[in-house]
């Protein structure tokens, strides 16, 4: 299995264009990498791929990796795309894919109705994009060689759905999606958005030889405290990393092969590879993704 992060950053990424905090401004001037929006691309035989999230940044994140790149006239490796939620930032470069190339669109049933209600969408060609529904907990082939499944994580709608301002951030259900990947060899998960960590979670992440998880914050209230929102990790349906309660901790002895955080927001210290906090994730055994990494489990 291959899998090339093209995106580690959360919406907006880093620098976000309005933005002028530390990391944005570092980010500017070349002192930290910068990171363009989430997303992942994945393949069995290095020959086909599926991009996991289609992020606004797609089409510089698919110039950038030349395994992505066309083969021949009107031909690219890409044959299926699958978005894990219906966040801008996981679906607005569906419509960087609208120049008439063939591929499966794959999401739960709510994913797509959320896509369905938008008319923009329907700029994908239907005769060129086929639209699959996946059930939970069901194995499907993602590319020649891959199989996922998808599985509920605790989650909110997008914000675009939101409505009012008491919003479940805990909803189990079809709108927001881990994603087990799964080759002859090996078994990978990809969990870009995740509000809590409850057993059955740490439970299915145990054994895996690679684990995508969650990064968007270092503390919950980071935002809030650097004067940049007014919202909580948990509000957003991000769990922290940090804290008794965070994703650090309550993965720390639950065995994983390779543990990457990736969907990290501009405010999170982890955007900096030589700050303290990158330091201690680093020594409890996580990496923190970089665009274009590259990992073969
Ligand atoms: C999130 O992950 O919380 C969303 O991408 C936020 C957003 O829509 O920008
Ligand atoms: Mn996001
Ligand atoms: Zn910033």
């Amino acid at each position: 299995m291959r899998i090339v992060i093209l995106g580690t950053g959360a919406g907006g990424g880093t620098p976000q264009w309005n933005c002028g905090c530390g990391n944005c401004d570092a980010a500017r001037a070349g002192r930290i990498p910068a990171m363009s929006q989430s997303g992942i691309a994945v393949s069995a035989d290095g020959r086909s791929w599926a991009l996991i999230n289609a992020s606004p940044d797609l089409r510089a994140q698919l110039a950038a990796t030349p395994a992505l790149h066309p083969t021949g006239l009107r031909k690219s490796p890409i044959r299926s795309v699958l978005v894990t939620n219906g966040d801008i930032d996981h679906v607005a470069g569906l419509l960087t894919l609208r120049e008439s190339q063939k591929f499966r669109l794959f999401a739960t049933r709510t994913i797509h109705d959320m896509l369905d209600d938008n008319p923009v969408f329907q700029v994908m060609n239907p005769e060129m994009v086929r639209r699959s529904t996946i059930t939970l907990d069901t194995p499907f082939e993602l590319v020649p060689g891959l199989h996922a499944a998808l599985f509920a994580v605790p989650g909110k709608v997008p914000l675009y759905l939101e409505e009012g301002e008491s919003v479940d951030t805990q909803l189990i259900g079809e709108q927001t999606v881990g994603v087990e990947l799964r080759s002859e060899r090996h078994r990978v998960l990809y969990i870009p958005g995740c509000a809590t960590m409850p057993d059955w979670l740490i439970q299915r992440i145990g054994g895996a030889d690679a684990l995508l998880f969650d990064g968007t914050l270092w503390t919950d209230d980071e935002m809030i405290v650097a004067g940049l929102g007014k919202k909580t990790g948990r509000r957003m349906g991000h769990i922290p990393v940090s804290g008794s309660d965070g994703s650090l901790d309550a993965l720390a002895d639950v065995p994983v092969g390779r543990r990457i955080f990736v969907h990290v927001n501009n405010s999170n210290p982890l955007t900096d590879p030589f700050s303290s906090e990158t330091a201690l994730v680093r020594a409890a055994g996580w990496d923190v993704g970089h665009d274009g990494m590259e990992i073969a489990p």
